[in-house]
C-alpha cells in the first residue's frame, strides 16, 4: 500500500515528462508541486525558467537556482502544472487550499496547457465535499458570507491567514457543485471577490493521477 506521499511523488515525477525543452514552465502551489519543483530542479538545465503562483513557489524555485520570471514579461507558457484539492471527471477542479488560488487562476490563464497533478483520494464524482475557498476583499467580508449563505454554503474565515495579495479567505462548507461552471460564475460576479477555487472555466487539459497501481493520464 503506498502511501499518498508516495503517490504525490509519483505524480510530480511522471509531470516532468510533459514540461518541454526551453520552456518557461508554469509552477503551482502546495505539497505536490514542491515535489514537482525538486523533480523540475533537476532537469533544470533543459528549461529557461518558471512563472510561478506564489511566493512560497517562488522562495523554492530560487532556492534551486531555477530562474523565476515575472508573468508580465512572459509570452507563451506552455505548461502549467499545479496540484488540486478535488478534481471530477471533467477535470473541473476545486483549488486553494493553500491559499494562493487567484495567483494559480491568473498562470492557468496564461498557460496553453494545465496538467494537474493529483493522487486518487483528490478524484471525486461530484466537486464540494472539500470546502470552496473565496479570495475576498476585507471591507466585503460580511457581504459576500452573506451571499454565499444564500447560495447554500456555510462560509468559514480563514483565520490567520491573508494570501499573497493582502486579502482574507472564506472557505466554503457544505456546498454540493452539480454545475461548477454556473457556480463559478456566480459567486465571481459577488461585489468584493477576487475569485473563488473553482476552475470549471479553464479546467485542467490532462490528469496525471496517481493510483495504488500505477500513475494514469486522463485527458
Ligand atoms: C493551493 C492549491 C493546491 O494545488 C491544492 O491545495 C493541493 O495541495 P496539495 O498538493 O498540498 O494537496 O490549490 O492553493
Amino acid at each position: 500500500m503506498l502511501t499518498q506521499n508516495q503517490l504525490k511523488l509519483a505524480v510530480a515525477q511522471k509531470a516532468i515528462e510533459f514540461v518541454p525543452d526551453d520552456a518557461i514552465v508554469g509552477v503551482g502551489t502546495g505539497s505536490t508541486v514542491n515535489l514537482f519543483i525538486e523533480e523540475l530542479s533537476r532537469i533544470k538545465g533543459r528549461i529557461r525558467g518558471a512563472v510561478s503562483s506564489s511566493e512560497a513557489s517562488t522562495e523554492r524555485l530560487k532556492a534551486h537556482h531555477i530562474p523565476v520570471f515575472d508573468l508580465n514579461a512572459v509570452d507563451d507558457v506552455p505548461v502549467y502544472i499545479d496540484g488540486a484539492d478535488e478534481i471530477n471527471h471533467y477535470l473541473h477542479m476545486i483549488k486553494g487550499g493553500g491559499g494562493a488560488l487567484t495567483r494559480e487562476k491568473i498562470v492557468a490563464a496564461v498557460a496553453r496547457e494545465f496538467i494537474c497533478i493529483a493522487d486518487e483520494t483528490k478524484y471525486v464524482s461530484v466537486l464540494g465535499q472539500f470546502p470552496l475557498p473565496v479570495e475576498v476583499i476585507p471591507m466585503a467580508r460580511s457581504h459576500v458570507a452573506r451571499e454565499l449563505v444564500r447560495l447554500g454554503g456555510h462560509p468559514e474565515m480563514r483565520h490567520g491567514f491573508t494570501t499573497d495579495n493582502g486579502n482574507i479567505i472564506l472557505d466554503v462548507h457544505g456546498l454540493s457543485i452539480a454545475k461548477p461552471v454556473e457556480m463559478e460564475e456566480t459567486i465571481n460576479q459577488i461585489a468584493g471577490v477576487v475569485t473563488c477555487g473553482l476552475f470549471a472555466r479553464r479546467r485542467a487539459d490532462v490528469l496525471v493521477l496517481g493510483r495504488q497501481n500505477g500513475v494514469e493520464v486522463i485527458r
